[in-house]
């Protein structure tokens, strides 16, 4: 997998990219490149951002800014681009990020990836270049960096050989493998601890059996979430859209 990420701040994905995981998609044929929106910029003193027009407080992204970025890095017109890999918007109004959407993500070829900063995009930006909107929930972040590093962690341990053992992102909370419930509680030694027991059929030995325990809780977790109205956002209201 490919994955660009257009940003203010390339330098902040170096402590990313130094996590085992990232390595090891990296060492397995990933590649990540950052393109810095101020590499470009048509402006002068490195100007990226501009006040919105009707007023209002902060600064938006420009445009232009944008456009030249994508162009430069790419060779083509951005327009074109939204059709032949995915472009992502990242901003607090986006499509929700979940399980479902970051297995969606982990079997595309190539991602793109738009940081806003500020107050955020020019609308054209989102309308014009990119082909998806993506939020990783519901509050609002200072940029779209975090969203993106937190994008590409849980894409990246998705692909093969990102984690240490093939099937740790089978079988995990809000998987399909378990039916979209959280995971079920583990444990290790000491099996007490402080009078706190290990569940007795871990001990057992009895492989059948704690997998159906693990299902047991599994769902029972999913249970209390939902009387909670927990992670799922249907349960919480939402539905992805901006307050
Ligand atoms: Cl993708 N961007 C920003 N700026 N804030 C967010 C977000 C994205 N997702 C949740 N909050």
């Amino acid at each position: 997998m490919q994955i660009d990420i257009f940003t203010l701040f390339p330098d902040w994905f170096g402590w990313f990219q130094s996590q085992r995981h990232v390595r090891n998609a990296i060492a397995a044929g990933s590649e990540l490149r950052y393109i810095d929106y101020r590499a470009t910029t048509p402006l002068s003193g490195a100007q990226v951002d501009d006040t919105p027009f009707g007023g209002g407080a902060g600064m938006v992204l420009r445009v232009d800014v944008v456009d030249i970025a994508m162009r430069t890095h790419y060779g083509i017109d951005p327009v074109e681009l939204a059709s032949q890999r995915r472009v992502i918007a990242l901003t607090p109004g986006g499509r929700m990020l979940d399980d479902a959407l970051v297995d969606e993500l982990a079997a595309e070829p190539a991602l793109t990836l738009l940081c806003g900063r500020y107050e955020g995009f020019d609308e054209r930006i989102v309308e014009h270049f990119a082909s998806d909107q993506i939020s990783i929930g519901r509050y609002v972040l200072a940029g779209g960096e975090l969203a993106a590093m937190v994008i590409c962690d849980a894409v990246l341990r998705k692909l093969p050989g990102a984690l240490g053992d093939a099937e740790s992102a089978v079988e995990e909370s809000f998987s399909t493998a378990l039916g979209g419930a959280p995971e079920y509680p583990h444990y290790t030694r000491p099996a007490d601890y402080r009078g706190w027991p290990v569940p007795e059929i871990l001990l057992s030995g009895h492989h059948a059996r704690i997998h159906e325990w693990r299902l047991a809780q599994s769902q029972a977790r999913a249970r209390a979430q939902a009387a909670v109205g927990g992670s799922d956002s249907e349960g919480a209201g939402g539905d992805g859209a901006p307050a």
